[in-house]
């Protein structure tokens, strides 16, 4: 675990939080902000982003830059290179993500193009361009978001959760080709969290085991906090032991059909 005081030295002054304009994004801001860390803040919401960093820059002193373009597009990566060549960054929060909820074929394929190019296209993108410049420097930090659902298939956000599984399963493989390099890799495997995102989703109830949701501070707190130590966290106790079941204790197949039952309560309409 890295201590609050040592982020700076031990990831270099700048951090990049990629979906940082509300939510968990805006919270991890926030947290690495009271850390010290300068932070390049990027999202689609331009208004957001600079008041964000407004607010961050004066409450903290620290200096903020903002990159308001779409993840989803096949330039980002290269806009994100050109818009930060002049800072080091030493800590890459990939936090962004889309989700097309629903019935598979309900939903265009373009949809599901955008979670693949959203989520595990342009982090892997990110990772390659921030992670050469941190191997040189024998020091640097890339933290990655997923979800409870990539640990099965997942019926309605089928697309998604398995874009977060590749998440999970690159971060463990790069946790351990790096550990040993200076270069820390975390992925926080994140159950439901009351985010604006996830409020506008609609979601019924979290699939009748009772109110699981948790809050971006508790999310980012354990996060943070297990940078250093990784390869994984899975925020707030009730979604490790839930996730503890649904991995160690029941059949693979039991635990789709589970996860299948929570997510036709939460999100399809009878
Ligand atoms: N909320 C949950 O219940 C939950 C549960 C498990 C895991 N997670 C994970 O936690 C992370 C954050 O989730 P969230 O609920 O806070 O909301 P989110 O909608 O997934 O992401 C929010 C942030 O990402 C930005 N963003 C999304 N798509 C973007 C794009 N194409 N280009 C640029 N920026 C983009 C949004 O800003 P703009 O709209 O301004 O671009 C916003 O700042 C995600 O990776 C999600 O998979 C969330």
């Amino acid at each position: 675990m890295v201590d609050k005081a040592d982020f700076a030295v031990r990831y270099g002054s700048w951090a990049l939080v990629a979906g940082a304009s509300e939510g968990i994004g805006a919270t991890y801001a926030e947290a690495l902000a009271v850390r010290g860390l300068n932070l390049v803040l990027v999202a689609r919401r331009a208004e957001l982003l600079q008041s964000l960093a407004a607010k961050l820059s004066t409450k903290h002193k620290i200096e903020t830059r903002i990159i308001t373009l779409d993840l989803s597009a096949s330039n980002a990566v290269e806009q994100i290179a050109e818009e930060t060549r002049d800072v080091e960054i030493g800590l890459l929060v990939y936090n962004a993500a889309f989700s097309a909820i629903g019935p598979f074929l309900e939903r265009p394929l373009e949809d599901h193009i955008q979670e693949l190019r959203t989520n595990a296209f342009t982090p892997l993108k990110l990772i390659y361009l921030f992670a050469q410049q941190m191997m040189t420097r024998g020091r640097g930090g890339i933290l990655l978001m997923s979800s409870l659902s990539a640990f099965q298939g997942s019926a309605y956000i089928s697309t998604y959760a398995a874009t977060k599984a590749f998440n999970i399963v690159l971060a463990e493989g790069l946790w351990e080709e790096w550990r040993e390099r200076g270069v820390d890799v975390l992925v926080c495997i994140s159950g439901a969290v009351k985010t604006p995102n996830y409020v506008a989703s609609q979601p019924e109830q979290t699939g009748g085991l009772g109110d699981m949701t948790i809050v971006p501070d508790q999310v980012v707190r354990e996060a943070l906090d297990g940078l250093g130590k990784g390869p994984y966290v899975i925020p707030g106790r009730m979604n490790g032991i839930s996730s503890f079941v649904m991995r160690h204790l029941l059949p693979r197949k039991a635990a789709v059909k589970i996860m299948g039952r929570i997510l036709r309560k939460m999100y399809v309409k009878s």
